[in-house]
């Protein structure tokens, strides 16, 4: 059976308090609104449209980055979720098949969860998805039941003190055959407490048909709707609680756990080790048998086998590790290349760089990429000992072999094999230290004598 993914993230959130809409807020350093479409990707949706509202065009952007067939369908004022869903009815057009209607603020639904939704729907034409709250709270939409049956949804302010008290609540997604999804969606009415058009009043019409309805449970966690920055706080933290152990579980070594924070597209083979304190941003894979050691901060780039980083290293967008590369203490690298066994250990910023293999990079060492204008390119070559403090003014290329001299300033290419030095000569002066403290201790003493 065919199926098309409806996303509902035209709300404001406004309880979020933000410039950002709702469903673009970031867990795991990943738009809410992305989560739930790769969770919905598992069920190879022949279309997905997204129903955007507020922030529309950023919305839509964020999507198509993600997924660029997907389309979008504009809710221009929130009248209810039913209205919503209705939006997306001409970008379906044509399509035959079940509707899976999820929510872009309820990231987390597991995969297995919307495939037992249309299992569901061979038995059932409309099916709703819930969850068994731990405590009655006044928000959800009451499941009234009669053995598998479904017979209606009730929103809390429109229950009765009896129907509050139910604990099996609506989590809003459902998946329901296209056609007759539109069709019960003409008769919804927004005669109700918020004067909203309901999408769960399609259960009672349903009903009304002699159609039939159930609804299938799933975990709390799995619906946990994010409307504030407390709720987007605590679905991270739950984020981050299952990511770790499934990096545990895949046989990666993290030291303390708790302290390790993950991008939900982080990759990280068997036995790397992570120290504590490491902040994985978007885009990372670190292949097997890498360490990365203490407060280092990582986003945008490719660790290979073998290679230590940090403690206390920053490594940003572009950069490409070999094996066994070494990046040490306060050393930034952004869109570099470091070739096999290379070593940064100290102190310092390569940047739009390549450096060969086996090269060593003393510590201090700069590349000057950045002219106030435009950035430059540093090419170091193959087991190249750049000495320690030297500045490489790119753009600029030291060959195979070469060397350059501690302090230098290096503006012009050095071929290879060849030592470049650019720094003032030192002169020694006999005497002259002492010479300079005695005048010092004889002025002082003059000061004090006369104080
Ligand atoms: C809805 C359900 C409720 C369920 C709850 C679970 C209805 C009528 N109620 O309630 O039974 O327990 O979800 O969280 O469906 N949206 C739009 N356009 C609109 C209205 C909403 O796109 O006009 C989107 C929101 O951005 C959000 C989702 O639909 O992603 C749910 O909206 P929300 O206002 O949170 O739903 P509730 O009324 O709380």
């Amino acid at each position: 059976m065919n199926t098309a993914l409806v996303i509902l993230a035209a709300g404001k959130g406004t309880r979020m308090n933000s410039d950002l809409p709702k469903v673009l807020q970031p867990i795991a350093q990943t738009p809410m609104l992305v989560h739930a479409m790769r969770a919905g990707a598992v069920l190879s949706p022949e279309r997905t449209v997204i129903v955007a509202g507020h922030g529309a065009e950023e919305v839509a952007r964020v999507a198509k980055v993600e997924d660029e067939s997907v389309s979008v369908a504009v809710q221009e004022k929130q009248l209810g979720t039913a209205h919503a869903v209705a939006q997306a009815r001409d970008a379906l057009t044509g399509f035959k098949g079940d509707v899976v209607v999820l929510f872009g603020d309820t990231p987390f639904i597991e995969p297995t969860t919307l495939e037992r939704m249309i299992a569901a729907r061979k038995s059932f034409d409309l099916v709703m998805l819930g969850f068994d709250i731990a405590e009655v709270q006044p928000r959800y939409g009451r499941m009234i039941m009669d053995g598998d049956r479904l017979q209606k949804i009730v929103e809390y302010k429109d229950a009765t003190e009896e129907q509050r008290a139910i604990r099996f609540t609506n989590s809003g997604l459902l998946a329901c055959n296209s056609d007759l999804l539109f069709d019960l969606i003409d008769q919804v009415s927004n005669e109700n407490a918020s004067g909203e058009f309901y999408l769960t009043e399609l259960v009672a019409l349903a009903n009304a048909r002699g159609l039939t309805a159930t609804a299938i449970k799933c975990d709390e966690a799995e619906t946990l709707g994010v409307d504030s920055r407390a709720d987007l706080a605590a679905a991270d933290a739950a984020f981050q609680t299952r990511a770790r152990n499934a990096l545990l579980q895949q046989g990666v070594t993290l030291m303390a756990p708790n302290t390790v924070y993950l991008s939900a597209d982080t990759v990280i083979g068997r036995d790397t080790v992570i120290e504590p304190n490491v902040v994985f941003g978007p885009d990372v894979t670190v292949e097997s048998g890498a360490t990365i050691r203490a407060f280092s901060h990582l986003e945008g780039c490719h660790v290979s086998r073998g290679a230590i980083v940090g403690p206390y290293a920053r490594i940003r967008p572009g950069t490409e590790l070999a094996e066994n590369a070494r990046i040490g203490n306060f050393v930034e690298i952004k869109n570099a290349v470091i070739a096999e066994g290379a070593k940064v250990n100290h102190l310092s910023y390569i940047g739009d760089a390549s450096i060969g293999a086996a090269s060593n990079i003393g510590a201090g060492t700069i590349t000057c990429n950045y002219d106030g204008m435009m950035k430059h390119k540093t090419t170091v070559g193959e087991n190249v000992f750049v000495g320690s403090n030297t500045m490489l003014v790119a753009p600029v290329t030291l060959g195979d072999g070469a060397m350059t001299a501690t302090g230098t300033v290096v503006t012009k290419d050095v071929e290879p094999d060849a030592l470049a030095v650019a720094r003032a000569k030192q002169q020694n002066k006999p005497g002259y230290a002492r010479k300079f403290f005695d005048m010092l201790r004889a002025k002082k003493a003059r000061r004090d004598k006369g104080a």
